[in-house]
């Protein structure tokens, strides 16, 4: 078969163990022809691709980033885009699509399998982990590492210098990295999009627990947690193709508004960017190349539509429709556990 692997949305460590395992098993094991698109989405719609076979994957299973480039190309946006995507499959011949993305890129791949009836296979991708459908996306416990490392680092300064330290991570709609680094790294707040936040209690959590004989304090805060209305202002930003606003700054703003209202000397981190990049966990890297090795056999097994997934240690296939359906928000059961060390 003549195969396409695409890469969309932010990056994310685990992609090029994916790309190496699909490309493995298809060219080994089934005598296939793959073929990468160039960033995502948009190699579909311009036709632009390149090789891709066992020898070109070579060395890239520790490499972070995607060899193939990505994008957040959205066809249903471009002028003519699904038709000129359909036309790219007639040209290349091509039998399969395998799309790894998050909720946008399979959002997009959904909507090609049941209004255009193209054969693609979805992988859930994205280090936020808030993608349905799978208990875990590949990506999330390396960012989940690196934010937990960075928190370690912050403690020591916090310490030294009895302040208040606070440690913007990503997380726009839901507050897994948040929470999970949060409780690994001993924070003493954690604030995430799913609960909107009181400032004054913050404050008020972070006095109590100077009074009590404890100078430093770590908040981890999810770049989309949101003030109670009226509380803070926010400002907004850009949008992206996908009509995502541009986030980062709560971070700014908490730490100015815990220094004001408290009187403790208050710094911010913003891990940013950090959190994606670099090598994948070993965690990571094994969880993509089973993802890579089910989506292949999935586009041998008629599995279009479909995504593979981690449910109960098990690799299966949940509908696209579900994937992305509606997104994975934080477990509260989870944050309960956070509470505990809180202030
Ligand atoms: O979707 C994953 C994500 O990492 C979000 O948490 C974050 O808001 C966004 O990507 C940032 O993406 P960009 O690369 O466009 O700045």
């Amino acid at each position: 078969m003549r195969v396409g692997i695409l890469t969309g949305g932010g990056d994310c460590p685990g992609l090029n163990a994916v790309i190496r395992a699909a490309v493995r098993k298809g060219e080994r094991h089934y005598g296939d022809q793959l073929l990468g698109f160039l960033d995502g989405w948009r190699g579909v719609v311009e036709n632009q691709t390149m090789e891709l076979n066992v020898e070109r994957c070579r060395g890239i299973l520790p490499r972070g980033g995607t060899i193939i480039g990505s994008s957040r190309t959205n066809p249903y946006k471009v002028a003519d885009g699904v038709n000129r995507a359909k036309a790219t499959f007639e040209e290349l011949g091509l039998d399969a699509l395998i799309a790894i993305g998050g909720e946008d890129t399979l959002g997009v791949a959904h909507k090609l399998v049941r209004d255009e009836n193209l054969p693609v296979v979805g992988v859930p991708k994205t280090i936020d982990n808030d993608l349905s459908g799978t208990e875990v996306t590949f990506g999330f416990h390396t960012a989940v590492q690196i934010a937990t490392d960075a928190i370690d680092r912050l403690h020591t300064t916090a310490e030294s210098h009895d302040r208040v330290m606070v440690c913007e991570v990503m997380g726009r709609h839901a507050g897994w990295i948040a929470t999970y680094a949060g409780i690994a790294g001993g924070a003493a707040e954690v604030l995430v999009p799913e609960e909107e936040f009181d400032i004054a209690e913050v404050c008020d959590f972070i006095t109590k627990r100077h009074e009590s004989g404890r100078y430093a304090s770590i908040v981890v805060v999810a770049e989309g947690a949101k003030p109670k209305e009226g509380t803070l202002a926010l400002q907004s930003g850009e949008t992206d193709a996908f009509g995502h606003v541009r986030l980062g700054g709560i971070g700014n703003l908490l730490a100015e508004e815990i220094e004001r209202r408290t009187g403790f000397e208050t710094r911010v981190t913003i891990l940013g960017h950090i959190q994606r990049g670099g090598t994948p966990t070993a965690y990571d890297r094994v969880l993509a190349t089973r993802f890579g090795v089910a989506a292949i056999d999935a586009v041998h097994d008629d599995g279009f539509g479909s995504m593979v997934a981690l449910q109960a240690g098990q690799i299966v296939r949940v509908p696209l429709e579900v994937a992305v359906g509606e997104l994975k928000t934080l477990d509260h059961h989870l944050l309960e556990v956070a509470e505990v060390f809180f202030g």
